[in-house]
Order: C-alpha cells, then structure tokens, then sequence
C-alpha cells in the first residue's frame, strides 16, 4: 500500500495554472497519473489537528473576514463525519431576509478543487482584487437575497482534512448529505431547514450536481418510507456552470470549438484532423467513452479518460488560456486566491493548510473512470422531478465549451425537451445590455453567456459589471422564474 501510495505520489506532475481546476498531469490536462489506484487503498492524510467533534459542527461566527456589509451573519468551520473526515464549509447570511430566503449550496469542480474559488473570484460577498492579498466588497454577490453555503469537498479538498477514501462522484454525494444533516440539525442554522434549498455548481460540478442533487432526492424519498432517518432537504433548484455532464455529448464539441468559436480557431487544421480521427478512429475517443458508458470497468473509464484527454481535450487547446480563449495561457485573471487564504486561516477557525487543488483526491477519481461516466441519467430524473435547473455555459471557456453542453442539454431526454428543441434562441438583456442568448421549456433553462470564461460570474460584457449578469440569471431562478429579459 505505502509503495503504491509512493507511486502515485511521484508519479504526479501537476502544473499549477492560473485559474487551474483541472490538473495537468505529466503534460496532459486532466490526464490519468500512472498508478492511480482507487481510493482506500492508497491515500490517507496524517491527522495532526484539533479534536474533532463526530456528527457535529465546530463553528467560527462573524470573524469578520469578506463580508462587511454591518449586521450581515456568517460563520465558517467544520462538519465533522467521523472523527478522521472534516468538512468545511463558510455561510454566509442573505444580505436580505435571511430568514425566509433560500440556501444555496456552492461546489467547484475539479475533482479536487476547492469552493473557495467560487466564493473569493466568482459570486462571494468579497472579490480577491489583482494585487493577490486584499478583496474588495462584491456589490453583486449572490448573498444579496440568498443565503450562501460554501463546501469544501471532497474531505482532502481546500481546508477540509483527514482520510481520503472519495474517487466518485456518487461516493462524495454520500459525504455531502451526511455533512448536510449535521449542518441543518445545529441549532444555529436548523432554522433554515423548511426554507428552499438550491445545489449550484461549476465544471467538473456537471457530474457533481446531478449526482448530489439525484441522491438527496433519493434520500428524501427513503426518509418519507421510514427506511432512512434524517431530515428532508428541500431541493427546489439546480444550477450548472460549464459542466462535464454527459462525456459523449461533450468530446465533439472540443473539435467544432477548437476550430470554431466566437474568439478564433485554437489550432491549426492538421491539429483537427488528427483530433477527429482520434474521435472516431475504431479504439478511438467515442468507441472508449462508449464501452465505459456499457457498464464499463473503472480501468475501461480510466483509459477513456487517458486516451481522450491526451488526444483530444489537451492538444486541441492550443497556447491559449482554456479557461479564457481570449488570452494565451496562462491569464493572470482571476487573480490567485491562495496568499490571501493563508493570510486569513486562522481568523477563519480553518485547521488544515489551505490545498486549492488536491492532486491525491484528483487521482483516486482518475482511478475510478468517473469523469468519463455519464450523469445525464440523474440530470434526466432530476428535472423531471421538477426541480428547477438552469444550465449555463460562458462562451469564452475552452474546457467545458458550450458546444459540447448544448449537445448535452438537446441530448436530455425529459418532460420539456420536445418544447425546449422548439423554442428559438432569445436574447437575454440585463438593464438593455445583450448578455448572452437562452431558452426556456416548463422548469428548464439553459444560457450562453457571452464573454464569459470557465468561471461565469468572475467576467463582466458590454457596459456591465463583474457578475451582474451572473447575479440577475441567479436571482431569476431562485425565485424559481423563468429567464427574463430585464
Ligand atoms: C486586473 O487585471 C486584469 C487583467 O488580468 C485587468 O483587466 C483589470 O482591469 C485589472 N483590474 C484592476 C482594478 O486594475
């Protein structure tokens, strides 16, 4: 075991980009590190921390850090699962009516990558400024109206610590509904439990919301059966930025974006080429992601992952930042959150060195093949469950393009699909301004942002501010509204 934990270990060359969730491993964007075993059997972090209090929350209130608007609650700390799994988590209270207002859950993708991306570059009551180590009030935070819970996820990931037993995303909606029982039974926030509940998340999050949502549903259900004890979560909304949802869908929209996107070709036309034919070549791209899809074994999904990353995803990008195609790689916007982390952990109450993108957890989901398996199924149940979702994707991000996300949502097989494929593409205006174009059918939405990279509120268009139009499609949909032009 310690031998093949030493193999994974050095086996990893993970770049650290700008902006980077998904990792570069030995060259390859989101490459599968040579030895990577499923997870369990490898990785165990040492625990040197603080006691640790099981099925409860060890909390930090209003330590004053980010939100500064006066009489504004927050609170930060952990969860703690068992007495070796620590979740993290940071809440910050509706600058409004925090008392009837929705929460809304946050997870940034990777695998492995932390949820303060969301909260210090993208939505959060605070913006990290360029100079790396101040932030600046964020006038368009979504905790203007909404309740905001922050989570660090898997344990591993950000400031969350101890044993690193999660490599699916199946396993890592387990630990967030048990976290998600503990937060909601402590007496400070049990007052939020009858208030609507929404999952909102970004890239790798395409496997990860669906997951997580199917399952607290899934749970939900049990808990009325009598064979699961726990409280109900109110899940009324989904919300997806960029995300990898359905791989198949997805792996052809690298291709046509490559070649052809709002900004300019990424690569020349014989780096097409060869990319298509590694596509649909006999033991090529598609025949893996198929075989994987057919029940297919962790190591048959993990090869997908390899072959395809390697001959597709990664050579397809070209010299520009696939979080921004505008620029070359690697864009210094947004600015590194990390110095500022480090400079305000103990203030926060937060235990474990900050881990922006944790390379052990990315590893045991490259073991396990779960970024080539497909979460349209629990998309599919979720919105036919009636929970409002709306998918979005910034027209300006490579790595999870809007190409292969538009194949994926016309691909959906739900009650509103046969409206949503009918419905012409309006364009969507925030005070006037053209902010990108949308459709809506029943309880679905789907918009492409313009001018936005991976990180869709981090990105300002037109006369607009950073976020605005993020903020206004965010609003509309938790009041569980349809887009609508403003
Ligand atoms: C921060 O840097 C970006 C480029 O990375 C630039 O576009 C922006 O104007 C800068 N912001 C400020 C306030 O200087």
């Amino acid at each position: 075991m310690l031998i093949s934990s030493l193999l994974v270990f050095t086996a990893l060359s993970v770049s650290n980009v700008f902006a980077g969730q998904v990792p570069i491993v030995d060259g390859v964007l989101g490459g599968v590190p040579t030895g990577a075993s499923v997870p369990g059997e490898t990785t165990r972090e040492a625990l040197t921390i603080a006691a640790t209090t099981p099925g409860k929350l060890r909390v930090t209130e209003n330590s004053g850090i980010c939100e500064t608007t006066p009489g504004v609650y927050q609170a930060s700390g952990y969860g703690d699962l068992t007495s070796t799994k620590s979740i993290w988590f940071w809440f910050f209270a509706a600058r409004k009516n925090p008392s009837t207002a929705p929460v809304a859950l946050w997870f940034n993708g990777g695998p492995g990558s932390s949820s303060m991306i969301g909260l210090f570059q993208e939505h959060g009551p605070c913006r990290i400024n360029n100079d790396t180590k101040t932030v600046s009030l964020n006038p368009y935070s979504w905790n203007n109206e909404v309740n905001m819970l922050y989570i660090d996820q898997p344990v591993g990931v950000g400031f969350s610590h101890g044993d690193l037993d999660v490599g699916t995303s199946q396993a890592a909606a387990a630990d967030v509904w048990s976290f998600l029982q503990i937060f909601f039974k402590d007496s400070r926030f049990s007052k939020y439990q009858p208030n609507d509940l929404a999952i909102w998340t970004e890239s790798y999050g395409g496997h990860y919301g669906p997951t997580f949502a199917a399952h607290i549903l899934k749970q939900n259900a049990a808990i009325a059966a009598g064979s699961v004890s726990g409280l109900k979560l109110n899940l009324e909304v989904l919300g997806i930025g960029n995300g990898l949802t359905d791989p198949l869908s997805q792996y052809p929209g690298y291709i046509e974006y490559a070649a052809s996107n709002p900004y300019h070709a990424l690569v020349s036309s014989s780096v097409i080429n060869t990319a298509t034919n590694a596509w649909s070549s006999s033991s090529g791209c598609k025949a893996k992601i198929t075989t994987c899809y057919n029940g297919g074994s962790n190591s048959v999904c993990s090869s997908a992952q390899s072959y395809c990353n390697n001959y597709i995803l990664s050579p397809l990008a070209g010299n520009y930042d696939v979080y921004y195609v505008p620029t070359r790689n690697p864009d210094p916007y947004p600015p590194a959150i990390s110095t500022y982390l480090a400079s305000i952990r103990t203030a926060a109450g937060a235990e474990a060195s900050y881990v922006e993108s944790n390379s052990k957890v990315y590893s045991n989901f490259a073991a396990t093949g779960d970024w080539m398996r497909n979460s349209r199924p629990d998309l599919e149940t979720v919105i036919n469950a009636g929970v409002r979702t709306l998918i979005f994707d910034g027209d300006a991000d490579y790595i999870v393009n809007y190409v292969g996300v538009e194949a994926m949502v016309d691909a959906l097989n739900t009650q509103f699909t046969a409206t949503y494929k009918q419905q012409p593409w309006s364009t969507y205006t925030v005070e006037g301004q053209a902010a990108g174009q949308y459709k809506n059918a029943g309880t679905f939405s789907y918009m492409r942002v313009y001018g936005a990279g991976h990180e869709v509120p981090a990105y300002k268009y037109g006369k607009l501010a950073y976020g605005q139009a993020a903020s206004q499609m965010f609003l509309q949909t938790m009041s569980k509204k349809p887009l609508t032009s403003t």
